[in-house]
């Protein structure tokens, strides 16, 4: 806010909720700039109703809430903050991992129950993830990182991408997305939401992986399609899911998934760690900043985009 308001004069959004649609579509009429988060939805309709808008910057690294081609035929350069979360997602990525694997959120429940009687051999009985196969869709900065960590437990990585990987991590092994279903204990997406991958996963994919198979995901929530993956689970045929994201955030309450057990769900706190989130605010000021300018932000979505004259 400091560094803001030596450049602009700042109007803030201050509720916990995010502002209505219709809220935001006004309060652009008269806005140069705008510093959103991942609940903002700046479609071309929004835009459009900005005709002063000449910068973006989301405090995020996914910018599925933003319409890049309608941004770039405005001129308008989008902002986000790539690098810097991603060692904190990949660390929630295998929290979940490992809750829903070893069961740590069911053992914790059991506790407060007041079931823990006695030690048990049979007692919470879970998945070994040493040694064990992990599939990672999509191998971007938080994919390797995934690498990384899974590198620490002996686990043999598979991925699977659209195009060819600038390089393949060591150790992990490319392949089709069909052999990453069939061999995997473990699949964690970590694809970015467009066209390509909505419902990436569905009925047809949670079929092909192995009963008893584990889904994470911690990018977007319509990569998987949600009822399919509910059926999967509830039918048995899946072990479990860790879900940092879902398709409609915030889950209803009443969502069936919350009623199965093995599934871990966070509420999109993928980046949430003190020193992530204060990296992400000063790259989305400087992104800002940089867009008011008219100059090319460092982390921009839209790199095609020729920026208007003022
Ligand atoms: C959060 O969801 C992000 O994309 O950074």
């Amino acid at each position: 806010m400091r560094r803001l308001a030596e450049h602009a004069a700042v109007e803030v959004w201050e509720d916990e909720l995010p502002p209505p649609y219709e809220k935001l579509l006004h309060e652009l009429q008269t806005a140069d700039g705008v510093l959103s988060m991942v609940t903002d939805r700046l479609d071309a309709a929004t835009i459009a109703a900005a005709p002063r808008l000449r910068a973006i910057s989301n405090l995020a690294v996914g910018v599925d809430n933003i319409d890049l081609a309608a941004a770039s035929a405005r001129g308008i350069p989008v902002g986000h903050t790539p690098g810097v979360l991603t060692e904190a997602t990949a660390d929630l990525a295998f929290g979940l991992l490992m809750a829903v694997a070893r069961r740590i959120v069911e053992g914790d429940r059991y506790v407060r129950e007041g079931r823990w009687q006695s030690w048990g051999p049979r007692t919470l009985l879970g998945r070994e993830i040493f040694g064990a196969t992990l599939g990672i869709i999509g191998m971007g900065a938080i994919g390797q990182a995934m690498t990384r960590r899974a590198a620490g437990f002996a686990m043999r990585v598979l991925y699977a991408t659209r195009g060819a990987p600038a390089a393949a991590p060591p150790g992990a092994q490319h392949v089709s997305l069909e052999t990453l279903l069939r061999e995997s204990d473990f699949v964690s997406v970590h694809t970015p939401l467009t066209a390509a991958t909505r419902h990436l996963l569905g009925a047809r994919e949670f079929a092909l992986m192995k009963p008893g198979a584990i889904v994470i995901n911690a990018a977007r929530g319509p990569i998987i399609d949600q009822q399919a993956l509910t059926q999967a689970l509830a039918s048995g045929h899946l072990g479990g899911a860790g879900l940092d994201v879902i398709d409609l955030e915030p889950i209803d309450p009443t969502d069936p998934l919350l009623g199965l057990a093995g599934v871990v769900i966070t509420p999109h706190i993928g980046s949430a760690s003190h020193a992530a989130r204060e990296r992400m605010a000063e790259l989305a000021v400087d992104n800002i900043i940089a867009g008011l300018r008219g100059e090319m932000p460092a982390f921009c979505a839209n790199p095609e985009v020729k920026i208007a004259a003022r």
